[in-house]
């Protein structure tokens, strides 16, 4: 049985294999580059764990990890747009290395060949891992259009913000996971459960990225802090600040988050010291650690080796102590 490293580096290998620049350059070179950014390459690895929970071997996995990736890679793209974010992993985002019009043709052709990797896989295999798939796509724009929608409404419900987050982030790393599962031929009932222990995993991790968002290091982040609070996102933190601070500084929140400025650095700072005051970094925490709790408690009741649950929940415990 491989590592959490090995199974990275596998896929890295493949990718590096199947990525090449071709013409016209102006097309692919966004591609290579946001792909060769880096990244924690969650997904991929969810992939090539989803067959190793059923099988050995993981090497089928391979063309799917690269279409998750390449589709996750797309997704960013377009996000970056959407929330005019200046950096990425680090480095600039593609429409400010090259411009908007650049990262929506880059992104919709990553889109068509994360489709394409699937062609790989035959038969009854690819019938249902292109079913998943176009599902999953279809919800996470669904998901992205919450996310927008709510940045010009005053109040979101938790309810309305987790429907929200599982759209636009979880059913991609369930999806992962499964897909990993039918590749593997297994059952659908086992495949379902993989996928519910994705979908609690991928709700911590959305949790865990909009706690990044406020309380990131600017140094080792790779992207904007406070890139949220600028946009107005209606994240977890700020919806259980307005459950939770008083009717002063609920003014002060309500009027920040309507308005947008051209200087912000005095808005992330005040927002931030309203968080602080109301302990909402704390309960942010507690959120996230239930949802991976939901998570491993799915994984228990799964008919799989031991080792391989193991292996699956030292994944979840990494990503909780992420700190990028
Ligand atoms: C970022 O995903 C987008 C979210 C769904 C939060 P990741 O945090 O997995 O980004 P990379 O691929 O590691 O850069
Ligand atoms: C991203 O959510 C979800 C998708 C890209 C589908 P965010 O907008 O929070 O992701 P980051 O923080 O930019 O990575
Ligand atoms: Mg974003
Ligand atoms: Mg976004
Ligand atoms: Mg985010």
């Amino acid at each position: 049985m491989l590592s959490l490293t090995e199974y990275k580096e596998v896929f890295l290998a493949y990718l590096q294999e199947e990525l090449k620049v071709m013409e016209p350059v102006n097309l692919y070179h966004p591609v290579t580059y946001i792909l060769e950014l880096g990244g924690k390459r969650i997904r991929p690895v969810l992939v090539m764990l989803g067959v190793s929970a059923f099988q050995e071997d993981v090497k089928k996995a391979l063309p799917a990890a690269a279409a998750v990736e390449v589709f996750h890679n797309f997704t960013l793209l377009h996000d970056d747009i959407m929330d005019a974010a200046p950096l990425r992993r680090g480095q600039l985002t593609v429409h400010e290395k090259w411009d908007a019009n650049t990262a929506i043709l880059s992104g919709d052709v990553m889109m068509i060949l994360a489709s394409q990797f699937l062609e790989k896989y035959e038969g009854v295999t690819y019938k249902r891992l292109t079913t998943l798939f176009n599902r999953t796509a279809i919800e996470v724009c669904e998901g992205q259009q919450y996310d927008m929608d709510f940045e010009k409404r005053e109040e979101v419900s938790v309810e309305e913000y987790i429907e929200m987050i599982r759209l636009k982030t979880s059913v991609l790393v369930a999806a992962a996971l499964k897909m990993g599962a039918v590749i593997a031929g297994s059952s659908e009932e086992e495949a379902q459960k993989i996928y519910d222990f994705g979908l609690n995993l991928g709700i911590a991790f959305q949790l865990q990225d909009d706690y990044l968002d406020v309380y990131g290091d600017a140094a080792t982040f790779g992207k904007q802090v406070g890139g949220d609070i600028i946009e107005n996102k209606k994240t977890y933190l700020y919806i259980q600040a307005l459950k939770n601070v008083n009717t002063e500084q609920r003014a002060v929140l309500l009027d920040l988050y309507s308005q947008n400025l051209e200087e912000n650095m005095l808005k992330i700072e005040k927002v931030k010291a309203i968080f602080n005051a109301n302990g909402i970094d704390k309960l942010t925490k507690v959120a996230m650690r239930s949802y991976t709790q939901k998570a491993f408690q799915v994984l228990e009741e799964m008919d799989i080796a031991a080792e391989r649950k193991t292996l699956l929940r030292k994944f979840g415990e990494n990503l909780m102590v992420r700190k990028v």
